[in-house]
């Protein structure tokens, strides 16, 4: 049976933006995740805290996190000791942690091997859960990676299962270059609501190769019921060569809504929000349901 309703986890600001060569001013980012708040979503990546010489679009991470919306779930990301202890400068109590299940896509992401970004990152989850704060995992290159191509389930469903004995409240799992058939997506979900039944689970779609729909539909018969979405289908990691967007909010929100699951987002203000970005992007906005909604 499918679920009655869905939650949307938008990261527009943050997975959207990071890969943008062209700095967005830090205005138009705030306006990008007032408006977003005000279609309807209710949790959202708003940033990272990153190296400044690495992802220069996340450099304003303080301010955007400083005036957030506070009625939402607003999460920053963050690869390592430094970037939670700049969380803690601020009153943010929602941090992302990302690891790649590949170690050489974990390399070129964090440049440190997959056990050391988790050895690092372990103890520290560990006090921040006793401070209250709420921990998302997001799992990188969990079916496949640019450079060592498929990753065996197995390994996928290992680093879930690390970041669920030291307690975070979601893992993302995320096919980070688009690479994922809707048969590799049931089965991984369907692995890994067997193996950790209490744990949230987010799906994580880039449409690399436009299957990030089905994708999401074989994610939701196995049980899944959060999907991270970006609005306009901007983003994708600099690091992983062959990334493209994430799975566009508005298709998504539009899919679920016709098959009669709610998410409670209103298109026509997402299309809002997506126009207050679109003319700061070096890209066209492809997704099929904001361009429609440009035809008279
Ligand atoms: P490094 O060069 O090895 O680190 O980079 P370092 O410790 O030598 O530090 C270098 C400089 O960065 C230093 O500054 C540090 O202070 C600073 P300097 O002394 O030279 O002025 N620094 C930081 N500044 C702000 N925040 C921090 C931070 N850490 C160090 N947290 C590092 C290592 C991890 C910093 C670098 O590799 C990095 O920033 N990587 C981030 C890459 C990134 O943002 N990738 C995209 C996000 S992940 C993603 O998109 C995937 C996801 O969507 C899921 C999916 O689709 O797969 C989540
Ligand atoms: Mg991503």
């Amino acid at each position: 049976v499918l679920p009655e309703k869905v939650t949307i986890i938008e990261v527009g600001p943050r997975d959207g933006l990071q890969n943008e060569d062209n700095f967005i001013d830090t205005e138009t980012k705030k306006e990008f995740i007032k408006t977003l708040e005000l279609a309807g979503i209710l949790e959202m990546e708003i940033t990272s805290f990153v190296s400044p010489k690495w992802v220069p679009q996340m450099k304003d991470a303080f301010s955007i996190v400083n005036s957030r919306p506070t009625g939402i779930r607003g999460i920053a990301l963050v690869p390592n000791r430094k970037g939670i202890e700049k969380v803690l400068e601020t009153d943010c109590k929602n941090i992302a942690v990302f690891v790649g299940v590949s170690d050489s896509f974990n390399k070129k992401n964090i440049n440190k091997s997959t056990r050391d970004s988790m050895e690092e990152l372990l103890p520290i989850i560990a006090e921040l859960k006793a401070k209250g704060f709420f921990v998302r995992a997001c799992i990188s290159t969990a079916f496949y990676c640019p450079y060592e191509g498929k990753i065996s389930t197995k390994e996928t469903v290992k680093l879930c299962r690390e970041f669920t004995a030291v307690g975070v409240d979601e893992l993302s799992v995320a096919d980070t270059i688009g690479m994922a058939t809707p048969v590799e997506s049931f089965i991984l979900f369907s692995e890994l609501k067997k193996e950790l039944p209490s744990m949230m689970i987010a799906a994580h779609f880039h449409d690399t190769r436009k299957m990030a729909l089905t994708n999401i539909y074989a994610a939701l018969q196995a049980g899944i019921d959060r999907f991270d979405t970006s609005a306009g289908g901007i983003g994708g990691c600099p690091f992983a060569p062959g990334a493209s967007g994430n799975v566009a909010t508005e298709d998504v929100v539009y899919m679920f809504e016709r098959m009669g699951i709610e998410t409670g987002i209103d298109l026509d203000k997402l299309v809002n929000a997506i126009d207050v970005v679109a003319p700061h992007l070096s890209r066209e906005i492809e997704s099929g349901y904001y361009r429609l909604s440009k035809k008279d």
